[in-house]
């Protein structure tokens, strides 16, 4: 793959799965840079690793702004997230500057869903709680009440969000025996049919359910969308599920209505910041289970994801189709 009289330059911003680096290499003249880690691109050497590229390759800890996009200069045709959040990056500096942006949605929805779905019964059903009674002695004998927490059969769910993740979630949930799913959103959406799905305002979705799971997409209108006023509509005996973005949250009031016993627990895949650091407050809370942002790891999956992160890339590059291009 020619420039005009120069080879592509490509930096990739971590180690990623060797499906995408094994398309990059099949494809030739693109002479790729990587910070060669499992960890995070310091920020400097971002800033250096983009000088001249015409591609760039980022995750979602990378934050893509106005600063990185002029560290690269004019090359830049085309960035790749192996990701489907794109809130990590600054689209109107993009836009203004004509760069494409490939992303990869569809084929995390699935593993993403299911791990929602984990998360869900094991905050509801309090396994980590239980786990750690078993090792630490807690388990004296079977206990009419002990480790009671809450069934999905018969309950009314709420989704905040309901596009691909968040109905892939809700057709999991379904034959659980949910009673009532609603859903909250810009639009109602016609594939809501398929779990019988009431397109509700927020206040009844958060009035009236016994789950609440949160898979919108990180806007300036979902920024901080659960708040104290959200929390103290809910239920007491309501659950509270977030694999969205953690910025959705204000976690402080999730804190509050933890301790307060205005709900009865949360489960988290995503908080603010990431990685939440090991003493702050809500990893102190029995009925709040936190997990490291791990809604799409499975091996297929980032093996996928790295492959279509990848192909993006290269039609970015060639100025062809992309397979899943960002419209924005
Ligand atoms: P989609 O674009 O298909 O769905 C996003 C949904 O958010 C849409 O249904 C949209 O509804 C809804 N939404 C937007 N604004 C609002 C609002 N103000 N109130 C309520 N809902 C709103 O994306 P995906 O389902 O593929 O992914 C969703 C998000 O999940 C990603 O953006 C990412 O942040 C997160 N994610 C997390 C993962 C993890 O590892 N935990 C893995 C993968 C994704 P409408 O169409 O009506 O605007
Ligand atoms: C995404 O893709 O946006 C997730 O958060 C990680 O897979």
């Amino acid at each position: 793959m020619q420039a005009v009289g120069k080879v592509m330059k490509v930096f990739i911003t971590r180690r990623v799965p060797p499906e995408g680096m094994k398309i990059l290499s099949a494809a030739g003249a693109c002479e790729v840079s990587q910070w060669d880690s499992d960890e995070p691109v310091p920020r400097t050497e971002l800033l250096k690793g983009v000088q001249g590229a015409h591609g760039l390759l980022c995750l979602l800890s990378d934050k893509i702004d106005a600063e990185v996009l002029d560290a690269a200069g004019p090359n830049l045709k085309v960035i790749s997230t192996m990701s489907v959040g794109f809130d990590h990056m600054a689209l109107d500096e993009i836009k203004k500057r004509g760069i494409r942006v490939g992303y990869t949605p569809d084929v995390l929805t699935d593993a993403t869903a299911e791990l929602t779905v984990a998360l869900l019964l094991a905050t509801a059903r309090r396994l980590p709680e239980g786990v750690e009674e078993v090792k630490n002695g807690g388990w004296s004998s079977w206990k009419p009440l002990w480790l009671c927490g809450y069934g999905l059969s018969g309950s009314t769910v709420g989704v905040i969000g309901l596009g691909r993740i968040g109905l892939a979630i809700a057709q999991r949930l379904m034959p659980f025996g949910v009673k009532r799913l609603l859903y909250t959103g810009r639009t109602a959406k016609a594939q809501a049919a398929e779990v019988n799905g009431e397109f509700v305002p927020l206040d009844t979705l958060v009035s009236e359910s016994d789950f609440i799971v949160v898979s919108c997409s990180l806007t300036p209108e979902t920024q901080g969308l659960c708040d104290k006023a959200f929390f103290s509509k809910m239920k007491n005996t309501a659950v509270f599920i977030n694999s969205s973005r953690g910025a959705v949250v204000n976690q402080e009031d999730l804190y509050q209505a933890l301790t307060s016993g205005q709900i009865a627990a949360a489960g988290l895949d995503v908080t603010t910041p990431e990685p939440l650091p090991t003493d702050h407050p809500l990893l102190t809370l029995k009925n709040c289970v936190v997990l490291p942002h791990i809604g799409s790891a499975t091996y297929s999956t980032r093996g996928i994801m790295s492959a279509l992160a990848a192909r993006n890339l290269l039609g970015g590059l060639q100025g062809t189709d992309m397979p899943s291009e960002l419209t924005f």
